[in-house]
């Protein structure tokens, strides 16, 4: 058995996918009780992950440090990459919203500015709207944007909508469903197929009883 790397995003999609790893057989108490610790060893095989933000996943996978990732399917529309999508593993469901104060008009005529960290998830959906808007790249806390001015109306993320709830907005459009994927290095699942393969094939059955 070769060893396999597996790359987690850190934060968010933790509690979701750490329970899946354990209903396959894999160890995975260091992860659960890690402290500060970002590389952990399984000990009941030859496995091992590591934590790192949602868009390294993608980094770390394609560049073949990690064989397997977990990434949410934002970051795999928002940042090209050259990975196997192999499973979608149903956990971390949110949607990708047009969201903004209960005065925003989505019809109105003049141009329109919006907020947000998806740059091109937003400028492919109003593309294909055929409307012309203007984006404004922000970090973090997109919620604000439309409430100091900064911005008519946001795209991102909604989960629970607690975030849009506390902030006094709305959802006026939705774009699409997200949730996280499995994704594969293209040549490790050529390397390491039966390996990889095995991991793939519990973690379906699993999902299939889930269901
Ligand atoms: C995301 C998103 C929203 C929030 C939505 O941010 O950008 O702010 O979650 O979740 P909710 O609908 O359950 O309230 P995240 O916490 O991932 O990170 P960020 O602060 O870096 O944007």
């Amino acid at each position: 058995m070769r060893n396999i790397q597996i790359a987690l995003t850190k934060g968010r999609l933790e509690k979701h996918v750490i329970p899946l790893f354990e209903r396959i057989g894999i160890d995975c108490s260091e992860l659960k009780d890690k402290g500060r610790k970002l590389v952990f060893q399984s000990k009941n095989s030859q496995i091992s992950f590591i934590l790192v933000k949602a868009v390294d996943v993608v980094t770390y996978v394609q560049h073949g440090i990690a064989d397997i990732g977990i990434a949410g399917k934002d970051i795999l529309l928002e940042y090209e990459n050259d990975v196997y999508e192999m499973i979608d593993l149903g956990v971390g469901r949110c949607k990708f919203c047009v969201a903004s104060v209960s005065s925003y008009s989505p019809n109105g005529y003049n141009k329109k500015r919006i907020a947000t960290k998806y740059p091109n998830i937003t400028s492919a959906y109003f593309r294909k709207k055929g409307e012309d808007v203007e984006i404004i790249k922000i970090e973090g806390s997109v919620e604000i944007a439309p409430l100091l001015g900064l911005a008519d109306a946001i795209v991102d993320i909604v989960e629970t909508g607690q975030t849009l709830k506390e902030n006094g907005l709305l959802v006026f459009e939705e774009i699409c469903d997200i949730s996280a994927r499995l994704i594969v290095n293209k040549a490790s699942l050529k390397m390491k197929k039966d390996e990889i393969f095995n991991i793939i094939n519990k973690m379906e059955s699993v999902l299939i009883e889930k269901e």
